[in-house]
């Protein structure tokens, strides 16, 4: 085993696992490459962890490190802890990882990066060079110090390109490779297509909206988080809306006493968190989503389909300026005003950026066993 490349890949949060999953995949029909691939734990529910492993048939991780939820300082210490024992150890008796491959810019990511980094275990980052400007984000942070630290960036989108080369990262680090979630979606779409989960839920293909919502900026302010359901609730007078929640906003809307006004309304159907197969017939088949992921914004773009974006900034500018996403801040008229573009069919169409082929994966791994 210790011929070859050793890789380690880590996974923690759920927008990780649609991004690693085509990476494995590719990279185990490669000779002389052997992956390790390690959970973090950072997420652990069924519905945000699991069932992503069965549905995107990833195998099981070889590592699990069980960290679990607990403030930034606590969750990414326990990380950094916990990655040093498990990369000092080795993939095998006597062998050493050539290198870590971690995605996105979950608190898992930089952590991850960060304890790689230190043993001298060089690190890639898919996803590299994406930038909101916004420093109150966790994962801006997550993102920047990730950065800093690896010396193989593979970059989704030109803006990402642009802010590495502006940052002084020297273009021999540097590669567009497109969008590796992407891969994910378009391998799954059909099966997505041929489930029928809109109609399994009563709902009327392409005349609903689906909802996310899950960043602190939104949900951890009890004004914030309320203007916010104001604006749903008027939003479901006109067209029915899907919401699987996030444990996250679960948990803030129950604190400050607006679970209940949301469930109560006719037009709202409040769910769950949904595995991916379930939430791509969802959103693939909506007449609008309103959310404030940026997975989502992505994933919006390529399917198509209008986005309303409850962010003030994105770190993901093409999906506005090509794709299919608008941002509307919290801005109630504006969101009304946009809501009626779509309904009325003068919304803009926009396309999918390049290299959004489906094909990223293998791109990635012609870099990385260069
Ligand atoms: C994390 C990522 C965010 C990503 C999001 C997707 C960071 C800083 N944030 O945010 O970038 O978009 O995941 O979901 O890494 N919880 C559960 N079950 C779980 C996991 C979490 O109930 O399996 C609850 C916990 O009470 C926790 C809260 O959700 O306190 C937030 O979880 P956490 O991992 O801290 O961040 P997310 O908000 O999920």
């Amino acid at each position: 085993m210790s011929n070859g490349c050793n890789l380690a890949c880590i996974v923690g949060a759920r927008p990780n696992f649609m991004k690693m999953a085509p990476l494995l995949r590719v990279l185990s029909a490669r000779d002389a490459v052997h992956t390790t691939l390690i959970h973090t734990g950072q997420h652990y529910d069924k519905n945000l962890s699991d069932i992503f492993f069965e549905q995107l048939d990833m195998r099981r991780p070889d590592i699990s490190l069980e960290i679990g939820s607990g403030k930034h300082g606590e969750q990414t210490a326990k990380i950094l802890q916990r990655m040093e024992e498990v990369l000092e150890a080795g993939p095998a008796q006597g062998s050493r990882y050539d290198r870590l491959v971690v995605v996105g810019d979950v608190n898992s990511t930089m952590a991850a990066a960060l304890a790689a980094v230190k043993l001298g275990i060089p690190v890639a980052h898919v996803e590299a060079g994406l930038r909101s400007f916004d420093r109150t984000m966790p994962e801006e942070i997550n993102r920047i110090v990730t950065d800093g630290i690896s010396d193989m960036l593979l970059v989704s989108e030109p803006s990402g390109m642009d802010n590495l080369r502006r940052e002084g990262h020297g273009d021999e680090k540097l590669h567009l490779v497109g969008n590796i979630m992407i891969d994910t979606l378009l391998h799954l779409l059909p099966q997505a297509k041929a489930i029928g989960t809109p109609e399994q839920l009563g709902l009327e293909v392409g005349e609903y909206a689906v909802v996310t919502l899950h960043r602190p900026a939104n949900v951890d302010n009890a004004d914030t988080l309320s203007e916010l359901v104001d604006v749903l609730i008027d939003v479901s007078h006109r067209l029915p809306l899907v919401f699987p929640i996030h444990p996250r906003t679960e948990q803030r809307l129950e604190r400050f006493g607006l679970l209940a006004r949301l469930q109560q309304a006719p037009g709202v159907r409040v769910l769950p968190p949904q595995g991916y197969i379930e939430f791509l017939s969802l959103t693939s088949r909506a007449r609008v989503m309103v959310t404030d992921s940026g997975g989502l914004q992505e994933e919006s773009t390529v399917l198509g389909v209008p986005c309303l974006t409850m962010r003030e900034n994105t770190e993901r500018p093409v999906t506005v300026t090509s794709g299919t996403s608008t941002l509307v801040g919290n801005d109630a008229g504006l969101l009304r005003n946009l809501l009626n573009d779509v309904l009325d069919g003068s919304y803009k169409k926009g396309r999918s950026p390049e290299l959004w082929d489906g094909h990223a994966a293998e791109r990635i791994a012609d870099i990385l066993l260069q």
